[in-house]
């Protein structure tokens, strides 16, 4: 069920600046997202606002006038909450509350709000919370009055169970305790990683705007049941999942968290740790819903996110999804000559056996082919390589077990000591 028949929608407005650097055009798409993500927070957008402007005023952000015309618009229609696209600074936000007398909040604001609804793992949830009390931090003068005013509600929910706070000193101590805790699980995760790369499957990383098609593609692939909804975010902590290929090869893909424009910086430091797994992973697929209309600039921002995460983009699929909202099939077909990309529909099915393929062959151009042999006493070896990958024959005989394995690069390495011959595929 919706959440929207179960709860009331905050009335809001949200408001925007047309800019040299930001046209009407541009600032239509930011809002149309920024209507969505308030939706995807519990609000209601009533009416928009924008206003055309050299530079955001340091008060106030707006000029006196349209300030003047959202407070009286506000109270008419009884708003109470006014969302900016832009991050307001803290004086900015301090000012504003007092002018309105409602609760104000930014894109930042609205978009950790929406994580931290929606965090699940504990490291998740902590992650959300530092980026949460960091942002707030530098705030706490005019948030904590709207906080003690307003109560629950968009813009002041903590992750989980947790309340959010609002006293600085507590806040700090909280910030101390919540970084020890992330080092703690970091230090544990690097353990869990190393020890799975001595015995490594291929990993599969899926990246892609936010909605884009990522879990759905995911409980596909895996026949798992990861929230897919039609919400911004439905996804935050990366669930990994084992997939066999049809020449039963072995991978693991792993769902991310949606990427988005203007992703606020506090979040992808935040979920920087998280999003390791990407940077580790050997291929990416980038899921694009290619029946947005702004697609392509959903895909740049993507691309600019990775960029910021030092990604290296080698192996990459372009996974063109939800093909079926297309009309005419046409309009699209030119994308098919992107390198290494499948159309698909993860919703019905189109189109997978197609991508199954490619992922094969993108890990196959991977793997080298090996010549071992295992001394008798080390034969736990063989065991080893028959879970992690393909291994074409063994024979026995009388100096140890030689073995003919397909190895990614990785591997190679921690085989290598066995080898006793090696070519590339
Ligand atoms: P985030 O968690 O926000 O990053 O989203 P996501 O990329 O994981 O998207 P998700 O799988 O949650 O899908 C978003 C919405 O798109 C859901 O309502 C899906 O049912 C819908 N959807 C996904 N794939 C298709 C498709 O091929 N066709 C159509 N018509 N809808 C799809």
């Amino acid at each position: 069920m919706l959440e929207k028949e179960v709860i009331n929608f905050e009335r809001t407005v949200i408001v925007g600046i047309v800019t040299q650097n930001q046209n009407e055009e541009k600032l239509t798409e930011y809002l149309d997202e920024l209507e969505f993500l308030t939706y995807t927070a519990g609000g209601e957008v009533i009416k928009r606002f924008s206003q055309k402007l050299e530079k955001p005023n340091p008060k106030t952000f707006l000029g006196t006038g349209k300030m003047e015309e959202i407070s009286i618009y506000i109270k008419e229609k009884n708003i109470s909450t006014v969302i900016f696209d832009d991050e307001l600074s803290p004086s900015q936000q301090k000012n504003i509350s007092k002018i309105l007398d409602c609760k104000v909040l930014d894109r930042t604001n609205l978009i950790l709000d929406i994580f931290a609804q929606r965090a699940r793992s504990h490291e998740g949830k902590l992650q959300v919370e530092l980026a949460q009390l960091r942002y707030n931090l530098p705030r706490l003068g005019g948030q904590g009055l709207v906080l003690s005013r307003l109560g629950g509600g968009i813009g002041t929910r903590g992750p989980g169970e947790t309340k959010l706070e609002v006293d600085r000193r507590r806040i700090r101590e909280r910030v101390n305790d919540i970084t020890r805790q992330i080092e703690y699980i970091k230090k544990q995760r690097n353990l869990h990683r190393k020890r799975r790369e001595t015995t490594r499957i291929p990993t599969i990383a899926l990246v892609g705007y936010t909605n884009a098609g990522k879990s759905t593609l995911l409980n596909l692939l895996t026949a798992s049941e990861v929230l897919a909804e039609d919400k911004l975010f439905a996804t935050l902590d990366p669930t990994t999942r084992n997939i066999t290929l049809a020449n039963g090869q072995q991978a693991l893909i792993t769902d991310t968290v949606g990427f988005i424009q203007k992703l606020p910086h506090q979040l992808i430091a935040a979920f920087r740790a998280t999003l390791e797994e990407v940077v580790q992973a050997d291929i990416l697929l980038h899921v694009v819903d290619v029946s947005h209309p702004q697609y392509q600039e959903q895909s740049h921002a993507v691309f600019q996110v990775l960029h910021e995460l030092n990604v290296d983009i080698k192996q990459l699929i372009t996974i063109f999804n939800k093909v079926d909202k297309i009309e005419d099939p046409n309009s699209v077909s030119a994308l098919l000559k992107t390198e290494n990309s499948v159309m698909i529909s993860a919703l019905h099915g189109h189109g997978i056996e197609g991508l199954l393929l490619l992922i094969e062959n993108t890990i196959k151009q991977k793997t080298i082919e090996m010549h071992l042999l295992i001394p008798y006493n080390e034969s736990n070896v063989i065991a080893k390589l028959y879970d992690i990958s393909n291994v074409h024959s063994t024979e026995y005989r009388e100096d140890g077990i030689y073995v003919s394995i397909s190895l990614s690069p990785d591997q190679t390495n921690y085989f290598n000591r066995y080898a006793i011959g090696v070519e590339q595929e």
